[in-house]
């Protein structure tokens, strides 16, 4: 039997730091020079030379025609959604399980969220689900590439398709990712990806849009440059854009970061792999299986669920007791409708839902994204994958000697409950 647990007052399993996040090298600085000594240092005005090599790169690197760089995630999103042209008294359909922004890029082009359930066994939108929230005001579906997996890109096109609604991926998680060996963001009408700090690349902040469409990435380039158009732009009437262009130096930063992705993710895929491999020896928890239609896994958040029955004690309880143990891990993103960061009373909200005819909309039950926040879902947050077996292995560890003290942990006091 292992030592008492590190929560009661035991030794933690595991005393050194994981590798840290986000990691640098001589890349990034000699980026940053390089933009320093060019004395071209915003997005605008053109030519950017980082900005262009970065889209054409990614572009390359996710398979898809176009890439347009942004200053976010969020505003990736909201340009996207904008792009397509909806607005007041469309309807948006988006997952429960997301961070706010998916839901607000939809309010700030003063068009109404709709939230639909997850499914279980992914934590991605439910296909079918969002399937049945289609009204005839809905435009579009933007499904979250959630944690480490894919939404189901099969189901979710063939609705778009049947119903005549875009599909807008949210990519912010999985930069690199594959579903049938084709790129995230190249199956929706467009991809929207995040590059601010704790995402698989970073450079503190910024954003990608992606699109096979000519004239998608026209009205993109137009929004996050103020409403700019570039000569032989074709796009008409001409749109009401602002200033969402990334900066030269994260440019720089991000092309440094490319270079070094493809490594970290298999390395973390491998990683991913010996987790799932450890843990089905642990009764009560179950990690996400990784989907055969992603043929390449990107790990953002690895996920997996307790069973409080058969562990024996709370989701909570498990997760302060893995923390003791020093494992630095977390919840999922609560549903976004019960968000501090997704404010129901704002007036930007419901004016978006008072335009699309309806309520200062009450969001309709999402008991699965419910239960999998409140009780189930586990993260432990990507860069614990980068580092050596052995760190993948204290994982397991700490997970089995937790499980193996439950039923001490589950009536044990604690001073305070989280
Ligand atoms: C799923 C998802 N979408 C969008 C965003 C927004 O990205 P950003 O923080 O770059 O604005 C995030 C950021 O955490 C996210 O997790």
């Amino acid at each position: 039997m292992a030592s008492q647990l590190a929560l009661l007052g035991g030794e933690p399993l595991r005393k050194q730091p994981f590798t840290r996040w986000p990691l640098f090298d001589h890349r990034e600085r000699a980026q940053l020079e390089e933009v320093l000594s060019s004395t071209t240092w915003g997005g605008h005005p053109a030519p950017n030379r980082k900005a262009s090599e970065l889209a054409e790169r990614f572009a390359a690197f996710q398979g898809v025609r176009y890439a347009i760089p942004a200053s976010s995630g969020t505003s990736a999103l909201e340009v996207a959604i904008k792009a397509l042209g909806i607005g007041p008294g469309d309807e948006v359909i988006v997952p429960a399980i997301t961070f706010a922004a998916t839901a607000y890029a939809a309010v700030a082009a003063l068009a109404r969220p709709v939230f639909a359930d997850v499914d279980p066994a992914t934590a991605c939108i439910d296909p079918h689900g969002a399937e049945q929230l289609i009204t005839p005001r809905t435009r579009a579906i933007v499904p979250v590439h959630y944690g480490a997996t894919l939404a189901d890109l099969d189901a979710l096109c063939e609705i778009g398709r049947k119903h005549s609604i875009a599909i807008v991926e949210d990519c912010a998680h999985v930069p690199g990712a594959r579903w049938r060996e084709r790129g995230a963001g190249a199956w929706g009408n467009l991809g929207c990806f995040s590059f601010q700090t704790s995402k698989p690349m970073t450079a503190g902040e910024g954003g990608m849009i992606t699109t096979d469409s000519p004239e998608l990435e026209q009205r993109c380039q137009s929004l996050i440059n103020c409403g700019r158009r570039r000569p032989g732009d074709t796009f008409n009437p001409p749109l009401l854009g602002a200033n969402y262009r990334m900066t030269e130096w994260q440019c720089g930063v991000l092309l440094a970061q490319l270079d070094r992705l493809p490594e970290q993710i298999e390395h973390k895929s491998r990683h991913a792999e010996r987790l799932r491999a450890g843990l089905r020896a642990v009764p009560g928890i179950t990690a996400l299986e990784r989907e055969p239609r992603v043929t390449r896994e990107v790990i953002y958040l690895f996920l997996f669920r307790i069973d409080e029955a058969r562990l024996g004690v709370s989701r909570n309880r498990f997760l302060r007791a893995m923390r003791a143990e020093g494992i630095p891990c977390g919840l999922a993103n609560q549903p976004v409708y019960r968000s501090e960061l997704f404010p129901m009373a704002s007036w930007l909200y419901r004016t978006a839902c008072r335009l699309g005819g309806g309520e200062a909309a009450v969001p309709q039950e999402c008991p699965n994204a419910e239960r999998l926040f409140e009780r189930e879902l586990v993260a432990i947050p990507h860069q614990l994958l980068l580092g050596s077996d052995a760190d993948a292995d204290d994982i397991v560890a700490a997970a089995a000697k937790v499980a193996s003290f439950a039923a001490q942990l589950s009536t044990a006091t604690l001073e305070r409950e989280s």
